[in-house]
């Protein structure tokens, strides 16, 4: 199915190959189609067709092939391979990449499946790496005999099959199956203190005992601020336990490692993690008016718009200059209603508590254009995936209301997931029972002041499975205009099969061009997001087809090298961001990501979050949170309450930053804003830290006079030659000059 998997996450571990190892990469045979037969060890596969796994099925004799196919193999697995192992515990089965679902059969007993994500079946899109263990006393493995592996497989669309590089059979090792697992969240003490716990946990039955090693050390110096070993014994279901303090530290990330040795096995396995710093200001008490200055809507649709403003409640919302058509509510910041005569209106903000009053001059503007700004919101693809339901959503909507919204944030967009198995007998499209109220549920986001966003694809199905909007796209525009929808995510997925072999441009654009139409039927603005992954490069185009926003990549992961990889790449795309079309380098990676049903702590250290929220805000892309927004950490919320921040994205010129210096040790990048200024990011690029220096006399800084450190909300007082900034390893300093 798509380019890249997001749920290879989840599958962190990479098994090497022992000499132990059987080698399971020759003698597949492969058949298309589907029969329960096919997993027993006495069905005759002769006739079936030899098979490569280096490669999918399409390059084999399959061209455009989607649905099911089976691989059967014979291998005769070694008693051996059990008794030189030292934990004889699990056999560990590598299937490379399956794409995208399987069920794996051994002498015909189902031993393992990947069908199962978020309760939906082998339909779903779930494309990734397969690594399954199975208990060494499993009855269907024939120890020291043949014994018989098929596997079933089923491709949503697109590329499909088993493959990749690592077809193997090995015994797990001690350490496998074994995590330090250090998901919980930091708790912030006096003393610029944190405290932790953090657990050893294992699926072994093995008795785990030895020591736990804790270190703490500052990456700047290289010194060792704390170290401390610890007695630690662990088993299945009986993990171990360890939590810590450590204070007086500075506003800068230190490094922790963990290290357990296993007395009887001698093996160890570490895990290094570092500590979040906080840099964005407690927000005052006094009345404070925040978010973009300027909104878009059409002239006679819906009007939504909240004042974003932060201050102790309750506050009071007083606008002046207010088109005909639109009332405000004085205790809710809600502005509704709907504005016929097309304009540019010049209002002024007022938001008053106990402590004082705040003003803020806004513009809103009825036209043809809507998204002026990009959008600031939830997705509930990077945390929930396919298992995302009316709940979950409720509980993001609220949380956003509750700590967000106050900051500009809007947007409650569910992704994949949400789609019926059939459409009604009049062909339209239905929620599954994971929502049982669309029309209510959108009711509640619109009430909490908020926008509600929905996802489809123009081909038959969606990457998930789901249905698509194929052939139904007038219907489809008017169902999501009767459930009051805002945000429309448009994801080509299975859309190959129904267009021309290797799409030129306007079979790449037709599409969108579509539902374009289909959309402009309706009386909503609904924000149009391209999802293609950047293909026929959209971002020359995708203004064309009005979208608001396009993606330029394939899925980001939690990771540095992806969201790095995809941050630093965005050169090109960059020019043509504009107000009402930006460029989607796709959606956030902080706080609690997981793509399924269970979640974890993003990968990415505290220093590449701030890299990432500060490179896609110069980007001017939309920021889309993409966490458990039932649980927003301090830190998380720090990262994406920074007001300094946002307004760099939500900046009215609407212009991408451009990337100024590139080197092997960093980057800079440059971002023009509507007040003559320029928003600067210096990234450190290494895992070092390192200083990065501007030249004042460099024509980039020629002229401006003020530098201001934007996630500490201060000026700096910078005097010699150049600018100068220490930054840490993958880390940034955002600066904005002034004149
Ligand atoms: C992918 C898309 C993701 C997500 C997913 C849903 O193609 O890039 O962002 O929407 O499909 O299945």
């Amino acid at each position: 199915m798509k380019k890249l998997s997001v749920l290879m996450l989840l599958f962190v571990a990479s098994f090497k190959a022992d000499a132990q190892d059987i080698s399971l990469k020759k003698g597949w045979k492969f058949a298309v189609g589907d029969s329960a037969q096919w997993a027993s060890p006495t069905y005759n596969d002769q006739h079936w067709q030899a098979i490569d796994l280096s490669y999918n099925w399409e390059r084999q004799g399959h061209p455009n092939y989607d649905g099911f196919g089976w691989y059967r193999t014979r291998v005769v697995i070694p008693a051996s391979l059990r008794e030189k192992s030292f934990l004889k515990d699990s056999l560990r089965l590598n299937l490379a990449s399956v794409d995208d679902n399987d069920e794996v059969y051994l002498n015909g007993t189902l031993i393992a499946k990947y069908g199962n994500n978020g309760g939906s079946n082998i339909k779903d899109g779930n494309y990734g790496p397969r690594s399954y263990t199975i208990a060494a006393n499993n009855p269907a493995i024939l120890w020291g005999k043949e014994n018989v592996l098929a596997v079933r497989v089923f491709d949503t669309g697109g590329d499909g099959g088993i493959y990749g590089i690592n077809f193997s059979l090995a015994m797990a090792d001690v350490m496998d199956n074994v995590t330090v697992n250090t998901d919980a969240d930091f708790e912030y003490g006096d003393n610029n203190s944190l405290s932790k716990s953090v657990k050893l946990i294992t699926k072994n039955q093995y008795q785990y005992q030895g020591k736990l090693a804790f270190k703490v050390t500052d990456p700047e110096t290289d010194a060792v601020l704390y170290e401390k070993t610890n007695p630690a014994a662990f088993t299945i279901g009986k993990p171990f336990t360890y939590s810590f303090s450590i204070a007086r530290l500075a506003k800068k990330s230190y490094t922790i490692t963990y290290t357990f040795t296993d007395e009887k096995s001698g093996k160890s396995v570490t895990h290094i993690e570092t500590t979040p710093y906080i840099l964005t200001p407690y927000p005052s008490a006094k009345p404070k008016i925040n978010g973009a200055e300027v909104f878009g809507a059409r002239s006679g649709n819906p009007f939504l718009y909240m004042i974003p403003a932060t201050g102790k409640k309750p506050l009071v919302y007083k606008a002046t200059g207010l088109p005909e058509g639109l009332k405000l509510d004085a205790a809710t910041g809600i502005i509704s209603g709907s504005v016929a005569a097309k304009g540019d209106y010049p209002v002024t903000f007022t938001v008053s508590n106990k402590l004082g009053s705040k003003t803020k001059k806004f513009t809103i503007s009825i036209g043809d254009k809507i998204g002026l700004t990009p959008a600031l919101g939830w997705n509930s693809w990077n945390a929930w995936g396919l298992s995302v339901d009316d709940s979950k959503v409720r509980i993001s909507a609220k949380a956003m209301a509750d700590k967000l919204s106050q900051h500009g944030w809007a947007y409650i967009n569910i992704d994949d997931g949400w789609e019926a198995e059939n459409r009604s007998a009049d062909g339209k499209i239905l929620a599954n029972s994971k929502f049982p109220d669309m029309k209510g549920l959108t009711d509640y986001v619109h009430g909490l002041g908020l926008r509600m966003g929905i996802y489809s694809s123009p081909g038959p199905r969606t990457c998930g499975g789901f249905l698509g909007s194929w052939q139904h796209e007038d219907q489809d525009a008017q169902t999501y205009g009767d459930w009051g929808i805002d945000y429309l995510k448009y994801d080509w997925c299975s859309y190959s099969e129904v267009t021309i072999p290797k799409p030129d441009l306007p079979a790449l654009k037709k599409p969108y061009e579509v539902m374009q139409a289909s959309l402009g039927k309706i009386h909503r603005d609904i924000m149009y997001s391209l999802c293609q992954y950047g293909w026929g490069d959209v971002w020359e185009w995708g203004a064309n087809v009005d979208g608001n926003s396009w993606r330029t990549t394939g899925d980001i992961q939690d990771t540095w090298q992806s969201m790095a990889g995809i941050g630093f790449d965005q050169g090109k795309a960059a020019p043509h961001a504009q107000p009402g079309h930006f460029n989607d380098p796709d959606m956030l990676v902080v706080g609690k990501v997981g793509w399924g049903p269970s979640l974890h702590t993003t990968r990415l250290t505290y220093d590449e979050q701030y890299t990432h929220i500060s490179l896609w805000s110069l980007l001017a892309s939309p920021l889309l949170i993409g966490c458990d927004m039932g649980h927003l950490d301090k830190f998380t919320l720090s990262l994406l309450t920074n007001d300094e921040v946002l307004a760099i994205d939500q900046d009215a010129l609407g212009k991408g930053a451009s990337q100024y210096v590139k080197n092997e040790n960093y980057q800079v990048w440059v971002k023009e804003l509507k007040d003559g200024g320029k928003a600067i990011g210096l990234f450190n690029t290494t895992d070092k830290y390192q200083t990065i220096s501007l030249d004042k006399a460099d024509p980039v800084l020629k002229g401006y006079t003020k530098f201001r450190d934007v996630w500490q909300q201060q000026y700096i007082i910078t005097t010699g030659k150049a600018f100068s900034a220490k930054v840490a390893p993958h880390g940034v300093m955002l600066i904005r000059v002034e004149k």
